[in-house]
């Protein structure tokens, strides 16, 4: 501590400060409530029913591919203009910006893989109330209304979606500062208002409120010379009563109603022991909701990356105000009713209505817009090791031989930021790690990765080649005077990169080269902490709105910063290979889109068991929206976890996406062997569990990645006319065929999991016990217990030598566990490639699909055209709820027919074939009788 202390200077000052306040929660008064933040304030002020907006139906124009239509605001005779495309696969966008702004307001780049493709719109009836357009599938129309403006989507009889059905369409026009100027605007108006507009504007009669042109949060003032510039708009979902996503929130899954508090709030902070179950905002912010019913899922895409917040209020459908031309659709006035709003300080309405109907099609239909997850390297879904810090090339020597000593595997090792040269990122500790070449060396004889940080604020000093060519090729973000922005944080001052830049992003990836990145190698991957950014001395610890991105303000762009830095250096590991070797790359901060780029953790929790059980519901969360890979630090970062947290936490984190340790530089060590025999035993056992699954992990990465389905999934994507699942926060599904009910509770002595599907049946991992659904199964549980389901009706691909790596198990032998479903059928898949690189884009890979089907077990080729070879086979196969054959045939490609050895055992039903030694890329069929 001596040396953080001599080192942090002012920082230190923050950090104590922080620390010493004595409690473990949040400092609230750092951070903004909505009434604390004007624009949200006004915003919210805004009184439903009395919405100003027109549609001026007579300036409609209808192309094959979009409607454009000009809104009058009745109060101050402001216009914009109102574009809406049908877009492929049942989506809606709608944009609104204003028709003449003083100059360009901010639309979100680079988020979308491309421009969504359209379809045809057509017109079905029109009359001075609005318009009928038809949106093709399924007789959905959107009916335009125009006194006051609002729109709805309809399928048949039913409401999905309304927009502006409480009146609540906000947007602050740009205008010129009144207050402190001699009337500039005589010459403006002229020349931006259309003519109609100038004889009645009643601008001049607006109030100027406090906080339009300058605003100040607690020692900061925030200069607005853009005055104004909020935009909010109001969604009704009829028969609505769960709505999800919108993270990142410590909160359950189901969004709460935000009535009585603030709105849940998107803005990426570096939030300092961030509290449990409330919409503050956390690091990272996906403006993405869902909404589901039993008959359908919905879901909605606000693509601004200015700060915002969304409110949430449930209804009932009669009680708001429905335009006449519903009142036939609308039926009973109990229907439930989830009316949103969301509100953004800056930029335009562009929002995209993902129609459905199913779950999945939402998936598909968000993927087609934003992509989806990348593919990650098959070790990067093994155990990561990670502690701030391990202190020098001996430290990490030794970790790396205690996990070989207590056999349990790991992939990675992680280095934080004081591996480095006093925080100057991609540097080494000249004394600490005099030789990381040497080091990574040692772990790559072992199969084994490391990753290291590299965060986006860059030591002032003229002495550190990264900052020098940043600032003399102007790379920095500058302050509102135009200098390079300084902040506080971890080196001292430092600057910001702009990485909205493309060519600051092509520098910052050439960074990465071998001969550019001393001492690092092929096995040295990367973490992006810090990415909101944060900024210590900052508001609300982060960047000052006024600062500016060339001539865009951080205001504008705010939630985008993070997602730019994990693209620069994403882009920078694949460039140091050629092109050759997939990134893997964690970051903190993230928005829409950031699953194309690698990995996200829900940042600082604490050893807490409320800590424990947020992983979930934020992983859920995350998944939901895209961000397949998705984990909590295992046993909390701030705190120290007693050992039956720890280990508990294992037993979690071993079935969520991303698997890694991770503790402060206060805490004792907690190597998984520093905690006794017993305890050490059982994180061994989690671990290896972990390993065990990987064929499967891997093959539903594949699968989010080819779909944007996500990994890790709430039972209500599966069953979704299910009620029961739809608000569960404890267990969670991976894939469609495993359940995870993880022990959350401290002493616990059983969980009560709750098993879905009338039809389905349920085989616990371990003991091979069938269960049906649908029930609330209480199931005892002792230290060892991690409760894991297989369906019945699944096949899952498991490798059951566990060694030390992933990568040392490539060519291990796999065991089918086959779970029989009510009708004694069963399928699934394996996918296998070199693990690593791009070749799977080549086609070089091994996609099988395996069926039971009358007795007759089979492999067959899903991607013909796709080549790969493996050293794997089939050493063992495992059928689940099996009766007992006479003889087991087996069948090869080349017609070859073997007896196979097997057991049985008539107590559990469970059949064991004993090697059956078929190659696991090969067609095959077993035949039971
Ligand atoms: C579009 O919606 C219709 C009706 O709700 C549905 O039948 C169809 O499968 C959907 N198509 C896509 C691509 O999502």
């Amino acid at each position: 501590m001596a040396t953080f202390t001599e080192r942090m200077g002012p920082v230190l000052l923050f950090w104590l400060g922080l620390c010493l306040s004595g409690t473990w929660a949040v400092d609230k008064g750092n951070f903004k409530t909505c009434d604390q933040s004007a624009f949200c304030k006004r915003q919210r002020a805004i009184t439903p029913g009395e919405s100003p907006y027109r549609a001026l139906l007579e300036t409609m124009e209808l192309t094959n591919t979009k409607l454009t239509l000009q809104l009058i605001n009745d109060n101050n005779k402001v216009r914009l203009l109102l574009e809406l495309y049908r877009l492929q696969g049942n989506i809606t966008r709608v944009k609104i910006n204003e028709l003449k702004p003083l100059k360009p307001r901010y639309e979100v780049p680079d988020v979308l893989i491309r421009e969504p493709p359209t379809e045809p719109l057509s017109l079905l009836s029109q009359d001075e109330n609005g318009v009928v357009l038809s949106l093709g599938a399924e007789s959905q129309r959107v009916i335009v209304s125009a006194r006051p403006f609002r729109l709805d989507i309809v399928e048949g009889r039913d409401v999905l979606m309304s927009l502006n059905s409480r009146g609540l369409l906000g947007f602050e026009h740009l205008r010129m500062r009144k207050d402190t100027q001699a009337d500039p605007e005589a010459d403006n108006k002229e020349a931006t208002d259309p003519p109609s507009q100038v004889e009645t504007t009643k601008e001049e009669e607006e109030k100027v409120e406090d906080g339009m042109w300058e605003e100040t949060f607690k020692s900061h003032t925030d200069s607005k010379p853009n005055g104004p510039s909020a935009v909010s708009l109001d969604f009704s979902l009829p028969g609505v009563e769960h709505v999800y996503g919108i993270p990142e929130h410590a909160d359950t899954l189901k969004l709460k109603t935000t009535d009585s508090g603030d709105p849940y709030r998107l803005y990426n902070l570096d939030v300092f022991q961030y509290e449990l179950y409330n919409p503050m905002a956390l690091y990272g912010s996906v403006p993405v909701m869902l909404a589901h019913n039993a008959q359908r899922t919905t879901g909605i895409f606000w693509l601004n990356a200015a700060e915002t917040w969304v409110d949430i209020s449930s209804n009932t459908a009669g009680k708001t105000v429905f335009g006449k031309m519903l009142d036939y659709v609308q039926g009973s006035s109990e229907t439930p009713q989830t009316d949103v709003r969301w509100i953004s300080e800056s930029g335009i309405i562009d929002v995209f209505l993902m129609l459905g109907p199913t779950p999945r099609e939402v998936f598909s239909q968000y993927a087609s817009l934003t992509g989806t997850q990348a593919f990650p390297p098959l070790a990067s879904l093994g155990y990561h090791q990670c502690r701030w810090n391990y202190n020098d090339q001996e430290d990490v020597r030794a970790v790396d031989a205690g996990f070989d000593e207590h056999d349990i595997p790991y992939d990675f090792i992680w280095l934080d930021i004081e591996h480095t040269d006093g925080k100057r990122y991609f540097t080494w500790d000249p004394h600490k790690f005099a030789s990381p070449k040497e080091m990574l060396q040692g772990l790559m004889d072992k199969k084994r990765k490391m990753v290291a940080i590299v965060d986006p604020h860059i030591k002032v000093d003229t002495n550190y080649k990264i900052h020098n060519e940043i600032r003399s090729r102007g790379f920095y973000i500058k302050n509102k005077d135009g200098a390079d922005y300084e902040g506080w944080c971890w080196p001292g001052s430092a600057g910001y990169p702009d990485f909205t830049r493309p060519d600051m992003r092509a520098w910052w990836a050439g960074q990465f080269a071998y001969d550019q990145y001393e001492g690092s190698m092929e096995n040295l991957y990367t973490w992006n902490d810090m990415n909101e950014p944060s900024v210590f001395n900052g508001p609300e610890v982060t960047m000052h709105k006024d600062a500016l991105h060339g001539s865009w303000e951080h205001r504008d762009m705010h939630n985008l910063y993070g997602f730019y830095v994990q693209m620069a250096t994403a882009q920078g590991l694949i460039e140091r290979s050629g092109g050759v070797e997939r990134p893997f790359v964690l970051t903190r901060a993230v928005f829409a889109g950031s699953q194309r780029l690698g990995a996200v953790w829900t940042g600082d929790n604490a050893a807490e068991w409320d800590h424990l059980k947020i992983s979930i519901p934020m992983c859920l969360s995350l998944g939901l929206v895209g961000i397949s890979f998705c984990g909590a630090d295992v046993g909390g970062f701030f705190k120290s976890p007693s050992s039956e947290l720890l280990v508990r936490w294992y037993q979690t984190g071993a079935y969520q996406p991303f698997f890694r340790a991770h503790a402060h530089l206060d805490t004792p060590r907690r190597e998984p062997w520093l905690f006794g025999p017993e305890n050490t035993a059982l994180i061994r056992e989690a671990v290896r569990q972990r390993y065990t699954f990987l064929p499967y992990w891997y093959q539903l990465f594949y699968h989010a990645y080819q779909t944007g389905e996500p990994v890790m999934r709430p039972l209500w994507v599966e069953y979704p006319q299910d009620p029961a699942t739809f608000a569960l926060d404890d267990e969670f599904l991976l894939g469609r065929d495993l359940l995870v009910h993880p022990v959350t509770e401290e002493g616990a002595r059983g969980v009560t999991a709750y098993l879905p599907g009338k039809d389905e049946v349920w085989f616990d991992i371990h003991t091979f016990q069938k269960h049906n659904g649908v029930q609330n199964l209480y199931i005892p549980v002792t230290m060892s217990s991690i409760p894991v389901f297989q369906r019945g009706g699944s096949i899952i691909p498991r490798k059951l030598r566990v060694r030390r790596s992933s990568a040392c198990m490539e060519d291990d032998p796999y065991t089918l566990y086959v779970a029989l479903d009510n009708r004694r059928t069963a399928e699934g898949e394996l996918y296998i490639d070199d693990g690593h690189t791009f070749n799977f884009e080549k086609r070089e890979f091994i996609h099988r699909k395996f069926s039971f089907t009358n007795n007759v077990l089979s492999s067959v080729n899903l991607e013909p055209d796709a080549q790969f070879t493996t050293k794997s086979w089939v050493e063992r196969i495992i059928i689940l709820g099996a009766s007992k054959p006479s003889k087991i045939t087996l069948r090869t490609a080349d017609d070859q027919e073997n007896q196979l050895e097997f057991d049985f055992d008539a107590s559990m039903s469970v059949l064991t074939i004993r090697k059956p030694g078929m190659n696991a890329g090969a067609d095959w069929t077993m035949t039971l009788q």
